[in-house]
């Protein structure tokens, strides 16, 4: 069958990777993708959020298959627009309708729909614009650090973790009255601290049934040791040493099966994935965030380890049979480490060549996230992460090397990536 994936950045590189394995996959698409993309599949100019640009696509080129790689078509209700064609009826769609996309959509909707589940989580409370005076009130009964969080889309930027009442204050004022997430932050979640080790796991799910993915732990901040501004992630390893069988298991008791009899209950169809940000406190899993999509970087440790056939893993998804597929998983070491523009998360230059890619070793897996071919066809840097890159190994520690001597490999113009991933996990 023929398959689209809607998206340009390593996560959607790792599904064409996985997806370009499939005997089930004839064309394999990509839109808009990026310079690496065009290994595994065939670019694609279109807007992932011009609906009506990707159903004349997928009409002109018989795609029987819809993976949205990012949150925004489906907060948006992509899903929502193929269902109300009965012409669409059989178009397998990875990924939820706009009801359960809220989950990610709306921090508010999210911590709403875990209380009402039940499902460990920091205690919250939700401030509107004219709400000042109480949200204050709020910050007061809580004890520092503050968590402040715009309640809709902002880019992964929305959220403010503040050391004192003043700045968390002030913080306040910016998002509520100065509105500095433009819309995303007219309400605003306040949250108590969470203090753990972070954790993410993904879920796909056909609403009824479930398969729960290998687990990885992504990297956020810029600087070693986790210091300097928060970022995209610059890596992420799976598995997870402490993520043991009786966690997890907590993790399915407490977390996933509550959010997906909840959804049920409450009739919110899902179908596609479901990413849970976890803290581990204490030994207790407590839910940060749902995404209704893979992680990126975490999709470019999780998918090399899948061994299963991702297409055959959708297609019972769609016929709400994923009870009667297997999801098998090896038990190699993955590190991905994300090569990023110098000067990344804030400004940075683009267009710098990319050297060296031809000599790393087979096996290591190069996903490209923000690269371009330039106008001679070669491929340039042209965002912030830039190249994600994974080897599997035996152990952490040979995983640690094996990326990091293949790193050494290639260069651009300001390449910067740090150099400790995977350093706090080791034994
Ligand atoms: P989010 O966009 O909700 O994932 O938040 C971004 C990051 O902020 C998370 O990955 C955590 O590192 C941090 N964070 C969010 N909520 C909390 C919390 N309640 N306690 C501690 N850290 C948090
Ligand atoms: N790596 C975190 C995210 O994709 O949101």
């Amino acid at each position: 069958m023929n398959i689209l994936i809607l998206g340009s950045g390593g996560r959607e590189s790792a599904l064409a990777y996985k997806l370009k394995q499939s005997p089930q996959t004839d064309k394999l698409y990509v839109a808009p993708g990026n310079a690496g993309t065009g290994l595994w599949a065939e670019n694609v100019a279109i807007d992932p959020m011009n609906f009506a640009q990707v159903k004349d696509f997928i009409i002109g080129h018989d795609v029987k298959m819809l993976v949205v790689g990012p949150e925004e078509p489906l907060v948006q209700g992509i899903h929502d627009y193929f269902l109300a064609d009965a012409g669409f009826r059989d178009l397998i769609v990875v990924g939820p309708c706009r009801e359960g996309a809220k989950l990610e959509g709306s921090k508010q909707f999210a911590k709403d729909f875990m209380r009402r589940a039940g499902i460990p989580t920091a205690a919250y409370a939700a401030f509107s614009h004219g709400e000042l005076a109480q949200a204050k009130a709020f910050l007061r009964t809580l004890k520092p650090p503050y968590v402040l969080k715009a309640d809709g889309l902002a880019a992964g930027k929305g959220v403010l973790i503040e050391p004192d009442l003043g700045r968390a204050e002030k913080a306040l004022d910016e998002m509520l009255e100065g509105r500095k997430f433009g819309a995303a932050s007219d309400k605003v979640v306040i949250e108590e601290f969470l203090d753990g080790i972070e954790l993410s796991v993904f879920v796909l799910t056909d609403g009824t049934h479930y398969k729960i993915l290998p687990e990885a732990k992504d990297y956020k901040k810029a600087g070693e040791g986790d210091t300097g501004l928060n970022t995209g992630g610059m890596g992420s390893v799976s598995p997870v040493a402490f993520a043991d069988a009786p966690f997890m298991k907590k993790v399915e008791e407490r977390i996933v099966k509550p959010t997906l009899e909840r959804l049920k209950a409450e009739r919110i169809p899902y179908s596609g994935f479901l990413f849970i940000g976890l803290m581990n406190v204490a030994g207790d899993p407590y839910v940060i965030e749902y995404n209704v999509r893979l992680g990126d970087p975490e999709t470019e440790a999780v998918l090399p380890r899948i061994r299963s056939d991702l297409a055959e893993l959708f297609t019972a998804m769609h016929r709400n049979r994923l009870d009667e597929v297997e999801l098998e998983v090896g038990k190699e070491q993955a590190l991905c480490v994300m090569l990023v523009s110098g000067g990344y998360p804030e400004s940075y230059k683009k267009g710098f060549e990319l050297n060296g890619t031809e000599n790393v070793s087979p096996g290591t897996l190069m996903f490209h996230a923000g690269t371009a071919m330039d106008e001679a066809g070669r491929p340039c840097t042209a965002g912030g992460r830039v190249l994600a890159v994974t080897t599997l190994a035996p152990d952490l520690e040979s995983a640690m090397r094996k990326t990091y001597s293949e790193i050494g490999k290639i260069g651009f113009e300001g390449m910067y990536y740090r150099k400790d991933i995977g350093k706090d996990l080791c034994r």
